[in-house]
């Protein structure tokens, strides 16, 4: 039995989350899962968004799955997503992105993983308020977590047979913080010898991910370049409903798709389950349930070639419900 902490999340977030426990109870995994409330709920509940408990749970139980959590633009509370990394020190943040079979795009071999970093950055939240005209942001970047996100990345790529890592920066403008940044990755490229190293300017990097993106590898980068290239990546393969990610540290690991709460969807029973499925198959092969997430991840791709039974953001018209039940259909034989 796996006890496990489970943030259903907002919008979406308890459409996705319910679809996958079914998936993975049919898989025959037995999980108690600690659910617990972060965002709008537990504003409600505990007049906190980001209650106590909540913590507590992820620090006793050192694995979570989460739903999206929605951020306010320009006012209210800081956002949870970025304080859970920070409070749990996820550093990294690790987006795999795959073409898939049946899923319809311009291209038919993307096969990358962005290491993004997950603790400083603009995301620091160091926003000073100088007068009604001006305000000022800081970018924090340390040699420490460079140099960790770098290593993560090449270990990464030594264990999984990978051949190149390609260091994300803008370092042209940011001569001092990118370039920092740059030290450590090429320190880092220095040890590992076996593989390839490049770099690539952000702006540049966009361009050449919609036009080849078949040539990248491994990216590792700041954490700002990390959400954006990780949305435009999720682009090239068929969306954010089939992208998943996990933040990992030394000591805890919270699983999650790359997408948001989708408010614009929530509640429609249309939400794709996929990312945040996939996210939970990374999370079986952690926590040693290699055979469950084979058999989940067989059952992804059965069902997107089949192709009759996916959600609207791939083509397709079935609802959040029709998906799963076919997804545990596919597991439990
Ligand atoms: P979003 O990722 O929620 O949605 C972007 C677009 O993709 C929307 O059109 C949405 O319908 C679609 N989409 C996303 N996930 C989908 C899925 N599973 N199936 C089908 N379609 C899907 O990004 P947006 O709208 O910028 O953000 C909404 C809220 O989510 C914001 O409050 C934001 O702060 C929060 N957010 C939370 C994250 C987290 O909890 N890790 C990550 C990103 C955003
Ligand atoms: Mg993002």
């Amino acid at each position: 039995m796996h006890k496990i902490t489970l943030i259903p999340g907002d919008g979406i977030g308890p459409e996705i989350t319910d679809a996958v426990k079914s998936i993975i109870a049919a898989s025959g995994v037995d999980v108690l899962w600690d659910v617990q409330e972060v965002g709008q709920k537990a504003l409600q509940i505990y007049g906190n968004p980001l209650p106590d408990v909540a913590i507590e749970s992820i620090k006793a139980n050192k694995i979570a799955l989460k739903g999206p959590v929605t951020t306010q633009i320009g006012k209210g509370f800081k956002s949870i997503n970025v304080t859970l990394r920070q409070t749990f020190d996820l550093y990294a943040n690790i987006r795999p992105v795959k073409s898939l079979p049946g899923v319809k795009t311009p291209f038919s071999d993307v096969d990358m993983v962005i290491f993004r970093e997950n603790t400083e950055d603009l995301y620091a939240g160091i926003e000073n308020v100088i007068n009604e005209d001006r305000v000022e942001a800081i970018k924090v970047i340390t040699r420490k977590a460079s140099r960790r996100i770098a290593e993560k990345a090449f270990e990464y790529a030594r264990q999984n047979n990978r051949k190149k890592v390609t260091a994300v920066h803008k370092a042209n403008i940011m001569k001092k913080s990118d370039g920092l940044f740059l030290e450590e990755t090429r320190r880092t490229a220095d040890k590992y010898s076996d593989i390839a190293y490049d770099e690539l300017i952000v702006d540049n990097t966009c361009m050449k991910l919609v036009q080849q993106p078949e040539k990248f590898d491994v990216i590792v980068t700041e954490n700002l370049y990390g959400d954006i290239i990780s949305d435009l990546c999720a682009g090239l393969v068929g969306g954010l409903g089939v992208v998943p990610g996990m933040n990992v540290g030394e000591d805890y690991m919270i699983f999650e798709a790359v997408h948001g709460s989708a408010p614009d969807i929530a509640g429609k029973n249309i939400a794709n389950p996929l990312a945040l499925l996939m996210s939970s198959v990374e999370m079986l092969k952690v926590i040693g349930e290699t055979r469950a997430a084979n058999s989940i991840q067989t059952a992804i791709y059965k069902l997107l070639e089949d192709g009759k039974h996916l959600t609207p953001d791939l083509g397709g018209s079935a609802t959040t419900s029709e998906m799963t039940q076919e997804l545990c259909r596919l597991v439990a034989n």
